[in-house]
């Protein structure tokens, strides 16, 4: 079974997620380690509720980024993990981790790419005032929020929206969303027909 590693900074409600659609089997992947990098997110909680290990560290012990990426790709290995999915993880990836796993590192963005990169990108559309938004699913690359789009969810804003609700509703497709495109990646049935399904073969 293909293993998965998750990557979180705060709450940690994808990350939950996608351990229930684990155990539900609609996602045939074994998530083999959480890694944080703020000891107190509530993410730990959910993987120690959830028996999944974790491996947190704090940057600012490290002398620079390679440093404390060097060790996660020790964790890493020694977990065997397949596959990294970042899911809040507040930091770029740096070449390390990128180098180490080419092409087989992902991320969920609650908008619909390339519009409203970076933080608070639910806020941004907001205030923008658009009528559809959504959630992106893509490869990771050295950009914020740059790669390659693997899945798309559009989220209409609805006339009674508030900002709230309009959260509450991309993070129900974000829940969605990210286990169903994670299944598909290593069914292999993603990408067909895309100028970068080349990636595809990359997913063991
Ligand atoms: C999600 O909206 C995700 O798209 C973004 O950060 C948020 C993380 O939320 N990258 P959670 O920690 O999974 O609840």
């Amino acid at each position: 079974m293909m293993k998965l590693a998750v990557f979180a900074s705060g709450s940690g409600s994808n990350f939950q997620a996608l351990a229930l659609a684990a155990k539900e089997e609609r996602l045939q992947a074994e998530i083999a380690l959480l890694v944080c990098d703020n000891s107190e997110a509530y993410a730990v909680k959910r993987a120690e509720q959830l028996n999944i290990p974790v491996f947190s560290f704090r940057a600012r012990e490290y002398d620079n980024k390679a440093a404390f990426e060097n060790e996660i790709v020790e964790k890493l290995k020694e977990a065997g993990v397949d596959l990294i999915v970042l899911a809040g993880y507040m930091r770029l990836i740096g070449p390390t981790l990128l180098n180490a796993f080419e092409k087989q590192i992902i991320n969920i963005h609650p908008s619909l790419l390339p519009a409203f990169p970076g933080k608070n990108a639910i806020g941004q559309a907001w205030e923008k005032g658009v009528k559809i938004t959504g959630v992106t699913v893509h490869f990771v690359d050295e950009g914020m929020d740059t790669g390659p789009i693997i899945a798309q969810e559009a989220v209409a804003v609805k006339k009674t929206d508030s900002l709230q609700s309009l959260t509450l509703a991309i993070q129900a497709a974000e829940h969605r969303v990210y286990p169903e495109t994670i299944q598909l990646l290593i069914e292999k049935r993603t990408l067909e027909g895309s100028p970068y399904n080349d990636h595809q073969a990359s997913i063991n």
